[in-house]
């Protein structure tokens, strides 16, 4: 099939390259013309593994390709939309601006027939309102909301857990779906379940996915705060939980909390939502689950205060971590580079190392002083805050290599993810979050 995927953010340079990597023809469009140079060079703007490999193949079989052109749309089948929709400046709703801009610079290139698919993620009934400006121009808009996660982006993307596509009621919905059926026939030969819902179910079904993720998140740290006063073990307790079926291990990382583009602005707009729906009541957990999960950024600084006998000022603290999570290079949200951030607003010496993220990070928050290399932010640090679990703080870095390098053998472990008996063992002192 020809497609075309507007917007070649995390979400539709991936899609694009994943397309053409089962056999479509695709032009990826954005309006950042540096972004589109790279793209075009087979270079991945943002860390994604596996992402350049397969722009490159793209490319060379000729199936690939990028423009800054919103008219090389025009003879694809179907057009992915997959700009960004990000919080607003003056609340929590989502702004769509960019969606909106792209309907509107599609809308003359589109022909008789053409299907739009969304991906982006919008506020249930946004689909509704475009739907219309679509069918103007004689194509048909459905709603096929992506679940990829960063850092595992190219896996997600070509073999899903499912395919949502939400379509207009009638014939043209119908014809609609198949195409998608036939965009994603690889995902449908392994039989990969494919649900065909309404537009508002497919809108509502991301939303709700990432409601559900985050809750789940905030529920462990909510445990965690409970671990914290009672003197029990978070991490103990959520092996244990996850071994019922019903509640499973995954999403139950206790810690300084989710971040991100996505999970803490969508479950604003999802409660935004909510409440010009008249239903905000039915959400009213999610400003809950919010507030649990600012709490933990608190929680970890207040750590490293209390490691460090009441005061921070002045002191050195080495900060593992600036990306949201491992395996990406975005710091959108970070709870980690906010860890960061206020402990250098108390006057720390901050050193912030990330093997992947410190160029985000340092245009971000250049007020910050950054590392290259793990040992140099660890050289006579007074403490050591671990706030992103990547393997190279994770697993391999020691106890005793890190000792060799510090001025104190303090460590708080903002991700749980070290072996606390071990850094124990080595002379540390070791603070978890929840644990005991
Ligand atoms: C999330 C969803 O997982 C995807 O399904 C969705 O498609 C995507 O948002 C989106 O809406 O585009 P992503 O933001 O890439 O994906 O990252 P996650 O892996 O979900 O992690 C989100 C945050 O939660 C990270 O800061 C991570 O460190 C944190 N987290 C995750 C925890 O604190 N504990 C956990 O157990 C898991």
């Amino acid at each position: 099939m020809r497609m075309s995927v507007i917007g070649c953010g995390y979400l539709g340079a991936v899609h694009a390259a994943a397309m053409a990597s089962i056999g479509h023809e695709v032009v990826g469009i954005d309006v950042d013309e540096s972004k589109v140079a790279r793209l075009s060079r087979g270079e991945a703007p943002f860390f994604e593994p596996g992402l350049d490999d397969l722009l490159r193949s793209g490319i060379a079989d000729g199936r690939l390709s990028f423009s800054t052109d919103m008219a090389d749309a025009v003879g694809a089948e179907v057009h992915f939309l997959a700009v960004g929709t990000p919080q607003s400046s003056d609340g929590d709703a989502a702004d769509l601006r960019f969606v909106w801009a792209a309907v509107e610079g599609l809308l003359p290139h589109l022909r008789q027939g053409d299907v739009v698919a969304g991906k982006s993620t919008v506020p249930v009934g946004t689909a509704e309102e475009i739907a219309d400006r679509i069918a103007s121009a004689g194509a048909t808009l459905v709603w096929n909301p992506e679940f990829l996660r960063e850092g595992w982006a190219v896996h997600d993307t070509l073999t899903p857990d499912r395919i949502v596509v939400g379509v207009p009621d009638g014939d043209a919905g119908l014809r609609a779906a198949g195409m998608l059926r036939s965009a994603y026939r690889t995902a449908a030969e392994t039989d990969t379940p494919f649900l065909v819902t309404d537009l508002a179910t497919a809108e509502l079904v991301k939303g709700a996915a990432n409601a559900f993720l985050a809750t789940k998140i905030s529920f462990i740290n909510a445990m965690a705060e409970i671990a914290d006063a009672a003197g029990a073990d978070v991490t103990l307790l959520a092996e244990a939980l996850g071994h019922d079926g019903r509640i499973g291990h995954r999403y139950l990382g206790s810690g300084i909390g989710f971040g991100g583009g996505c999970l803490p602005k969508d479950i604003r707009a999802f409660a935004a939502r909510a409440e010009a729906l008249g239903r905000g009541e039915s959400v009213g957990f999610l400003r809950e689950v919010d507030a649990i999960n600012l709490r933990r950024r608190d929680r970890a600084v207040q750590l490293v205060i209390d490691a460090l006998g009441g005061r921070v000022f002045g002191r050195r603290v080495a900060v593992l971590g600036a990306a949201f999570k491992p395996f990406s290079d975005d710091i959108r949200d970070s709870p980690a580079l906010d860890v960061a951030v206020r402990l250098r607003g108390l006057g720390a010496d901050v050193v912030v190392a990330d093997p992947a993220a410190i160029d985000n990070a340092e245009a971000a928050h250049p007020q910050l002083a950054y590392a290259r290399a793990t040992d140099d932010a660890l050289r006579d640090a007074d403490a050591v805050v671990v706030v992103t679990e990547w393997d190279e703080y994770r697993r391999d870095l020691t106890p005793a290599h890190a000792g060799s390098l510090v001025r104190q053998r303090v460590v708080i472990d903002g991700r749980n993810c070290l072996d606390a008996a071990a850094w124990r063992a080595a002379g540390w002192t070791y603070r978890g979050m929840g644990r005991r």
